[in-house]
């Protein structure tokens, strides 16, 4: 047995990829998730059901995380961490392979609008995760009320060769035994029949979907003759894509030897805000492109793909600006438009 870390702030941007579970939990136990906890009567219920495994609750919502971290302070619950977290940064990022035994989602929001449905949790790429961290076995149970999002989730998982339906129908409308969620209870009262899914991780081989992890970290070192305020000046907001990766360039800050790049870099497993920074080196018109050392960004390929793209631009602006050296992910200019 290690020692335990609890009672502290987690968030997938800050932990190690993969994270190493037996030490934050301080014991080896099957491993639940449960992912979208809201207020975590779930999350709590979990617990108590399941005295002998951990139970890894995730959320996006700084309220609910308040919420449930505060539940956890006052209370004794040994077995639960939460994570502030999207899911798909914790599927891809966090767990490995074959590590979890259980995953619920409870009432995921449905995200209708066609702009929105990248964001689905029950979509292809997302899915295929879940089925590559659950172990053998491992079973997978969905709850929605929303009638629409029970059939897209019908036909995708039926579509899915590694999990198999433990209903004798695609869904049923009352599972015994099942705690109460918040929505649950707000979604029962207004009228709405709730519709939930139970399967299980047969033996068919599962999608390969390995751990993320962080790269090096990226640079560029250049010449221009062109001056931090020159580049500065012709700075204006831009956006650039990279494959899936899409990057926004929004601000430029001065400082004494350094131009600050305001970024948004959107992956489909991680979104970071954070900076890039130009930095004057003691050699004469020679520039350090790199990721500002604050923060806590992680050098995903979305990073380097950022670090490229802002390098070119600079590059771009005189005739006579050259890379010397730089550290980037190989393919990383691939698909770029
Ligand atoms: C409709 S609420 C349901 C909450 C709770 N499961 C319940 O049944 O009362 C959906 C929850 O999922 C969270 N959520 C939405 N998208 C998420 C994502 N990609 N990763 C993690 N949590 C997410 C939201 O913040 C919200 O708390």
């Amino acid at each position: 047995m290690t020692t335990p870390i609890q009672n502290q702030k987690l968030d997938s941007l800050l932990m190690p990829w993969h994270t190493d579970w037996t030490a934050l939990f301080g014991t080896d136990r099957p491993l639940i998730l449960e992912i979208g906890f809201g207020y975590g009567a779930f999350l709590f219920h979990l617990a108590r059901q399941h005295p002998q495994s951990n139970i890894v609750g995730i959320e996006i919502s700084n309220r609910c995380l308040v919420k449930v971290e505060g539940r956890l302070a006052r209370e004794s619950f040994p077995n639960v961490r939460v994570i502030h977290s999207r899911a798909e940064t914790a599927l891809n990022h966090l767990f490995v392979p074959e590590s979890l035994t259980e995953i619920h989602i409870n009432f995921p929001d449905p995200w209708f609008k066609t702009d929105h449905a990248r964001r689905r949790l029950m979509q292809r790429d997302t899915l295929d995760a879940m089925v590559s961290r659950l172990q053998p076995n491992g079973s997978l149970y969905l709850a929605t009320d929303i009638i629409a999002y029970a059939e897209m989730s019908a036909e995708l998982l039926a579509a899915t060769p590694g999990l198999t339906n433990q209903l004798a129908s695609p869904w049923v409308n009352s599972l015994p035994g099942r705690v109460t969620t918040k929505y649950e209870a707000r979604a029962r009262a207004e009228g709405r029949s709730c519709y939930y899914f139970a399967y299980r991780r047969n033996d068919v081989p599962a999608p390969a979907v390995p751990v993320i992890k962080d790269l090096d970290m990226p640079h560029m070192v250049f010449t221009t003759p062109l001056s931090l305020d020159d580049m500065r000046d012709r700075f204006e907001a831009f956006h650039h894509n990279d494959g899936d990766v899409h990057i926004g360039y929004s601000a430029v800050f001065r400082g004494e030897y350094t131009l600050l790049f305001e970024i948004h870099v959107n992956e489909p497993t991680i979104s970071q805000h954070t900076a890039l920074l130009l930095t004057q080196r003691q050699v004469e018109n020679e520039y350090t492109l790199q990721l500002a050392s604050f923060g806590h960004a992680r050098p995903t390929e979305g990073v380097h793909a950022a670090v490229y793209a802002l390098g070119s631009w600079l590059l771009s602006l005189h005739p006579d600006a050259q890379v010397v050296k730089q550290k980037l992910r190989p393919d990383v200019s691939a698909g770029a438009t």
